[in-house]
């Protein structure tokens, strides 16, 4: 409406304007409007932020560079009429609504017109007639719900396009027949519900394409058409969970898929496998349960891999990226689910340099699971860790660092994409905090004390437990080897009759409640028990109630077991 209000006004001044900017060029002194500073050296006039509501015609009309940005422009019927030389014309941040048909009709020179972050709602298919030497056009953050067929049918030279942040939904057929020199593609933050696939089927030089923030559902069979040069392709944000097996297969020169916050449930194996050029892959925030073997099949030069943000993940395979060799960067933080890590993830990936694996569940994390001496950066922080010995050599880690970073003052490691000091591997150990056990609970593992990391005490232990099993086994082997002669003999010798004596007596004698448990394995052993042992009648109090006889030969039992100190085990095993 402002719009209107304000054209007839001007259009009255216009003849005046005319006159005094004839008078001007000729008196060698254009107008140069209070906000603006033009340079009749470099013929650029700069008018951002100069709270003009229309376009200054008396400017210099040779000028080749104007900056009308960040103004209330409302339209541009007429203006640029005045100049025929303009290279650059930035008319950003303003409020124009409609293009008009035919202003930029006398622009044979233009290369970038910049329109964006205005309010234009139509473009008519002779808006941007003339224009056959732009190669960089702006249109985003507009209104533009569509655009004809014909509306760039004269911008042979377009290589950059930028319709982000509008509210397209479809693109017709052809609308880049003669863009041929199309290289860069911007249609994010639109309504797009699928690939604008009639459009792209002209773009045969297309590098770079983004339709992050869509609501494109899938990528089904011929929907993307082969684009042989085409290098960075953005899908991101949108609503994907399939993507037909065939249907990437034109992309031969893909180097950067981003697939990240999409709906799918499983890894697109079937249709990665065609893109054997991608060195960067995104597949973050998807809704992904678990990666299976070989999930990355045939992608042997991918190096960069973001697999965060999958709420659900729960199963990571060892074999997951055994097909990418080159693998250099993952990224496989915020996974809330995951509680471990296959050991020997990375062992088959001999150029992995970086891993962050922050923010999941790990309460526990062994040296096997990375490549220690190949990396370089290895992020862990936000885990549960349970900060006992099996964690130590982490602290050992941790505190090798923070001895280097004495010496290396100040070199402060925010690397975040690019270089680290060389040679060394680099923990996020300000973030690295203990879950557990309790006098570590949140506490820095950085600041842990070696004793709370130490293994020696449970080395003692272990080595304690293993000579227990030793002897278990070698009292088990031993009566498993003497048994069997024992019973042979028992069969010829007196210990027959003591056998049949104990069985006799003590199954009565010994059948209070207290040995009631016992009395088969004894009478067993009664059998069993190696007549050497017999002498010794030192130890037996519990079960000297019972009957001489009986007593003498659970000795026996008795005898080997204490011995051996080992006697509540072999009594139960
Ligand atoms: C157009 O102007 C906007 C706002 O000033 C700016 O962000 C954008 O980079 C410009 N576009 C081009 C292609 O230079
Ligand atoms: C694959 O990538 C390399 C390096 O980026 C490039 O030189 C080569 O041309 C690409 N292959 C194809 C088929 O485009
Ligand atoms: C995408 O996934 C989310 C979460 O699983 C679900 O709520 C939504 O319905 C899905 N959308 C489509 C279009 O499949
Ligand atoms: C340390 O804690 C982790 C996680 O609870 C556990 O799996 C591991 O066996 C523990 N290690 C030792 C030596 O106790
Ligand atoms: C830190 O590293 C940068 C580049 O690697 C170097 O220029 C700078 O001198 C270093 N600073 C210190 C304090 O060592």
């Amino acid at each position: 409406m402002g719009g209107e209000k304000t054209r007839p006004m001007w259009w009255q001044t216009l003849p005046t304007m005319l006159v005094l900017a004839t008078i001007g060029s000729a008196s060698d002194g254009a107008i140069c409007p209070a906000r603006c500073h033009c340079n009749d050296d470099t013929l650029t006039a700069s008018c951002g932020s100069a709270a003009l509501e229309v376009v200054p015609i008396q400017l210099n009309p040779e000028v080749r560079h104007i900056d009308l940005s960040d103004n209330k422009i409302t339209h541009v019927s007429f203006t640029f009429r005045f100049y025929n030389f303009l290279v650059t014309l930035d008319l950003s941040s303003n409020k124009i609504k409609n293009l008009g048909s035919s202003n930029f009709d006398m622009q044979h020179n233009l290369k970038q017109l910049n329109l964006s972050r205005n309010d234009i709602e139509k473009i008519s298919k002779d808006s941007f007639k003339g224009l056959r030497a732009v190669t960089s056009l702006d249109l985003s953050h507009n209104k533009l719900e569509e655009l004809k067929s014909e509306t760039f049918r004269e911008l042979h030279s377009l290589q950059v396009l930028k319709l982000s942040q509008n509210r397209l939904v479809y693109l017709e057929e052809g609308i880049f027949k003669s863009a041929k020199h199309l290289q860069e593609l911007l249609l994010d933050h639109n309504l797009f519900l699928e690939l604008p696939t009639g459009a792209l089927t002209d773009t045969l030089n297309l590098r770079f394409v983004s339709l992050a923030s869509n609501l494109i559902k899938s990528i089904k069979e011929n929907q993307m058409p082969p684009l042989p040069e085409l290098r960075t392709l953005l899908l991101q944000k949108n609503l994907i969970n399939e993507i037909h097996q065939s249907s990437l297969s034109g992309l031969l020169a893909l180097d950067h898929l981003d697939l990240s916050d999409n709906n799918f449930t499983v890894i697109p194996t079937p249709s990665l496998t065609k893109l054997s050029n991608i060195t960067k892959l995104k597949l973050s925030g998807n809704f992904i349960s678990t990666v299976p073997p070989v999930a990355f099949k045939g992608l042997f030069h991918l190096r960069f891999l973001r697999l965060d943000r999958q709420e659900i993940l729960e199963r990571i395979d060892t074999r997951a990226f055994v097909d990418n060799i080159n693998l250099e960067r993952v990224w496989l933080d915020d996974n809330i689910a995951v509680d471990r890590l296959p050991t020997r993830l990375f062992h088959g990936n001999p150029r992995v340099t970086h891993l962050s694996v922050r923010n999941n569940r790990l309460t526990n994390i062994e040296v096997t699971h990375f490549p220690l001496d190949q990396l370089r950066v290895l992020k862990l922080a936000g885990n549960p860790l349970e900060c006992n010995c099996s964690l130590s050599w982490l602290w050992h880690l941790i505190q090798e660092q923070k001895s280097k970073r004495l010496f290396d003052l100040g070199n402060d490691t925010s690397e975040e994409e690019e270089g680290v000091s060389p040679g060394e591997l680099v923990v996020d150990l300000e973030d690295i905090r203990c879950a557990g056990p309790e006098p570590l609970s949140d506490v820095l593992l950085a600041d842990a004390t070696e004793s709370q990391v130490d293994c020696s005490v449970s080395w003692i232990a272990a080595v304690s437990a293993t000579l227990t099993a030793l002897f278990i086994v070698v009292i088990v082997g031993g009566l498993l080897y003497w048994g069997p002669i024992k019973r042979a003999c028992a069969k010829e010798k007196e210990l027959a009759g003591v056998e049949s004596r104990c069985r006799n007596k003590s199954v009565g004698a010994c059948s209070n409640g207290r040995s009631e448990p016992f009395e088969n394995i004894r009478t067993d052993k009664c059998m069993i028990a190696p007549p050497l042992i017999h002498h010794d009648y030192r130890t037996l109090p519990s079960w000297d109630p019972y009957s001489a006889d009986c007593a003498g030969n659970m000795n026996i039992y008795e005898h080997l077991d204490l011995n051996n100190k080992t006697r509540p085990h072999i009594v139960y095993v």
